[in-house]
This record gives C-alpha cells, structure tokens and sequence, in this order.
C-alpha cells in the first residue's frame, strides 16, 4: 500500500465508520469530529479568507461541503445521449459507478463540466477560435471519459483526460476577474501527463477566443514548453499563462526559482492582483506549497496593469492553441488574492483528501493492470509484444529476465478501458504515458492518443479466448474479422485469409493467440 498521510488514513478509517469529519484547514478535529456536521471543501475554505470560489470544477469531487449537484456530463457515442454524473453524497465524491454503467460497451466524452459555485460557469466543448481544433466546425475535441481513471477518498473517479486537440472554455462567465481585478485559482492536475504543446492551462483568458495583447490572460500552466519561460531543470513547470508569455517569474526566458515539478498529483496556483502575482506549488498527496514566485509584474510590457477579460480556459491557450496534453481532476477561480494561509488550508484540504493513482494488479486483463503480451507460435514463445525505439513500430522481440530495462519496459503495457469501447481493452505503454496501441493500415504502431475517435477505435481492442486454445485473442473493434497477429516477428491486425500477406491462414490461430503475462516492467 502506499504511504499516505496520517490524516488521510484516520479520515478513511473514520469514514469507514460512517463518521463524518471536518477537515478545516485539512486539520482533523481530533474529538470533535463527531459533532461536526460538514466536511469542508476548498471553497468554505476560500469563502472563510474572504476570496470565494466564483468559478469551481471537478469531475471527481464536490468542492464546497454542501454542493449536492452534478459535477460533470457525459455523452455516450452508440445513442447521443448525455446523462449528468453527480456525487455519492453531499459534498462527497463522484458517482463514477454511474458513468460506467451509461458508458458500458460504448465510449463517452465529457460535455460539460459543471461550476460548482452557483455562477454557471460551466466548462463545455472549446469552439473554434484563432486556431482550428480537429474536430468538425474547427471545433476542439472532447475528453474521452474513461481516460484519467483515479482513486480518490477511496473512490473510484475520472479526470479530464486532454490530449492534444482537446479543448474546454466558457466565453460568456460571471463573477469572473476582468481587467487588473485580483483572482486566485488552482488545480490539481497529473504531473507525469504534460507535453511542450501551446498550452495546457488553467484559468483566466480572452472572451474572444483570439490572442487581444499580453496581459490578457491570467491563467495555470503546466507543462515543458520553453518557447516562452521556463523555469530551471528541464520541466515541467508550473507556469503563469498571460497571453504571449509563459511566464515563470518577473523575466520573459529562464526564472530559475521555478523549479521542474511532476508529481503524479500537482497542485498549481496562480494569483494575481495589482503588479502583484504569485506561482506556487505542492505535491496534492503530502505535505504543503512553495512558493516559487511572488513579485512584480514581468519586467516586459503590456502586463502591468493586466487586461483580463474573464473568460475560461480548460487545456488549450487564449487563443485556442490546442496541441497540449494533460490531466484535470478539479481546480477553482477566486474573487479577490487569496492569502497564502489560506491557500495552505486549501492544499491540506487537498492532500486529505487522498489523490491515488486508480487501482492496479499485474498480470490480467483488468483496466489498470500492467501486463505483458507473449507470443505463443512454436517459433517464438520467448518473444513477446513491444515498440521500438527507432521508429513508432510494434514488433515481437524475446525478453528475458537478462534484457536491457528499456527492453522490458518497451514490451510492458497498461491495461485501459477500450478507449472506442468500455467493454473492450486498449494498451498503454508502459514507458511512453499517452501512447497506445493502434492499428493503421492494418500494421500496429505506438502512437500519442490524439483525442479522435478514429484513434479511439484503431486503439480498441476486445479480448476473445485464444483462437488456438491458448491465452487470449484480441479482435480490433472496427475491423471485427482482424485480430492482433504477428506475422515476420512484426504486429498487424489480421483476418485468417485475405488480401495481406500477413492474411495468412497459415499458423493465423497461433500467431493471434497471446499470453496475458507478467509485466516485464
Ligand atoms: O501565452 C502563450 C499563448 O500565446 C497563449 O495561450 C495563446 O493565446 C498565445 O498563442
Ligand atoms: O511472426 C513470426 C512468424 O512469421 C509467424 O508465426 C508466421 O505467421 C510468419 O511466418
């Protein structure tokens, strides 16, 4: 088991007991938690520094004590039809059981993300704006549902899983700072899930969709790009998106105070009030925040005083740049500067809470198991299923205990929930988060998700018993006649007979039968 904070593992206990708790300032109220009505969320807890929550959202948890409504929508694809995903109790955790139970044996997107703080600030599908997203319209593709699983509370949830193309905004807000007004916001995000892509952020951008000047936006950044700021080491960082800028301090370029930041569960902030702001930063799971800037305005101009304009931005740029990757579990903006106390409270807040990764075994073909692929034709049962390094092919290679820890973690895999299909299975790389296992033109590749739903349906795969009494066999959800094969030690999808060489009927029920081992790695 991992380790936890003590907090976290009483409040579980107590939880267990049915017990409720308060968690004011992430503080556990020793004896006094039985008569506590309320767990607190971040909101109380901004609302009691007296800088409110005007914007909150979560797909995993409730951020006020005594938010009952829903936190996020999901649409399913075999019938377009959306259902709200609310919480197991008031100001408790998510209901994932009921988006799996709607998504079941078909795949889901996420359409709205609710605000939670009674202005309607709700986050829905980023429309076209300077620059075209992939989808119809020029529009930005919507999270696939399943793709951030998570554990929280000891709660299964889901964040919102951005690959590039990937967008969420709300042009039309209220409550939200505009101008040089003060703000705060933060987040909790995957720290092992980022890219260099422009730009995955978090918060206070332009009503327009189109980049208006520095300084009109004020938002969180996360991720490894260095076309802007960056901070020292080689990232990801946290950073302050304010429009032509990603800023790491008061300098444009390097500000070596911000150091590279991944922990599996980031907590961002940024502040930002009259030549005023702030980047801080903790690991969601234990222990507090830094602060790794609070200071004057950049040094350059156009960002003192700040034009915010109060709209919001989920995983793209002011401007609808939308080649950046990463995770969103649940973040908030505020009225007015929050105070560093009160941030610290937010983060006890969020570290008792129990941010884990979502369940995991070896072995099987359970979503979140690390497995690895054996092939079981008589040439070749010490090969095993993995990318190369050199190009983005999937080949089979032996391994043994002897080889190299790139080889092994090359021919290791994460099981996921079929990425076009609940009910099926798609392959994570083991080493290489956000790239599956796909099929283009019938031979497999290890490619980045890119949020499509043709990627989805490549990367889909339905396990079947294996076609030669051995293991298992893996049907291609859109090619339901081809099964994952290895034909001269390279990985297609193949039917028994056909047109490819790699058709061949000859040997095709041991090439397509697998081994669930294991991982490697
Ligand atoms: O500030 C960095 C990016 O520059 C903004 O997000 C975007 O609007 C512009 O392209
Ligand atoms: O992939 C190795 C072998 O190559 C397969 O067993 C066979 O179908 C092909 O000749």
């Amino acid at each position: 088991m991992s380790k936890r904070p003590w907090t976290h593992r009483i409040r579980r206990a107590l939880l267990a007991t049915g017990t409720t708790v308060a968690l004011a300032a992430g503080v556990l109220t020793g004896t006094a938690a039985t008569s506590q009505a309320a767990t607190q969320g971040p909101c109380d807890i901004y609302a009691s520094g007296g800088t409110p929550c005007v914007a909150a959202h979560s797909t995993t948890r409730a951020l006020y004590g005594s938010y009952n409504g829903a936190l996020y929508q999901v649409k399913r694809a075999s019938d377009g039809t959306t259902k709200d995903i609310g919480l197991l109790s008031t100001g408790g955790y998510a209901d994932a059981a009921a988006q799996d139970s709607f998504c079941a044996g078909t795949s889901c997107v996420i359409t709205v993300i609710y605000d939670q703080s009674g202005n309607g600030n709700n986050l829905t599908q980023a429309l076209k704006g300077y620059w075209s997203g992939p989808a119809a319209g020029g529009n930005d593709n919507l999270a696939n549902a399943v793709e951030a699983p998570v554990t929280v509370g000891g709660h299964e949830a889901y964040g919102v899983y951005i690959a590039p193309g990937t967008g969420y905004r709300n042009n039309n807000t209220k409550g939200i700072a505009t101008g040089d007004q003060p703000e705060g916001m933060y987040a909790v995000l995957d720290g092992s899930h980022y890219n260099g892509g422009c730009c995955f952020d978090y918060g206070n951008a332009e009503t327009s969709s189109t980049d208006t000047g520095n300084g009109h936006m004020e938002a969180i950044y996360f991720g490894n790009s260095t076309g802007w700021g960056y901070g020292s080491g080689k990232g990801p960082w946290v950073m302050a998106d304010l429009e032509n800028g990603l800023f790491s301090g008061v300098n444009r370029g390097l500000n070596s105070g911000d150091p590279s930041v991944s922990n599996r569960f980031q907590t961002a902030i940024v502040k930002g009030t009259a030549n005023l702001w702030s980047i801080r930063a903790g690991n969601a799971q234990s222990g507090g925040l830094s602060t790794y800037y609070s200071g004057a305005r950049p040094n350059v101009s156009g960002y003192n005083p700040m034009h915010k304009e109060g709209a919001i931005i989920l995983g793209i740029g002011g401007d609808n740049s939308n080649s950046s990757a990463g995770t969103f579990y649940e973040g908030v903006m505020t009225s007015g500067y929050p105070s560093d106390a009160t941030e610290n409270a937010v983060q006890a807040n969020i570290t008792a809470v129990g941010y884990s990764s979502a369940a995991t075994g070896t072995g099987s073909l359970t979503p979140g198991s690390r497995v690895s692929l054996q092939a079981t034709t008589a040439c070749c049962t010490s090969d095993y299923i993995r990318h190369d390094d050199a190009d983005s092919k999937v080949v089979i290679s032996p391994i043994t205990s002897a080889s190299s820890a790139v080889d092994k973690a090359d021919a290791s895999w994460i099981v996921r929930a079929g990425l076009a299909d609940t009910s099926c299975l798609s392959f994570e790389s083991a080493n290489n988060p956000g790239q599956f296992l796909r099929h283009s033109n019938f031979e497999l590749y290890l490619n980045t998700d890119n949020g499509g739903s043709s990627f989805a349906q490549d990367a889909t795969f339905c396990p079947t018993s294996g076609h030669s009494g051995q293991g298992f066999s893996f049907q291609s959800v859109n090619y339901p006649t081809k099964y994952l094969r290895h034909y001269n030690y390279t990985v297609y999808i193949a039917a028994n007979g056909g047109s490819n060489s790699w058709d061949s009927s000859t040997s095709w029920a041991a090439d397509t039968s697998w081994l669930v081992d294991q991982p490697w790695s």
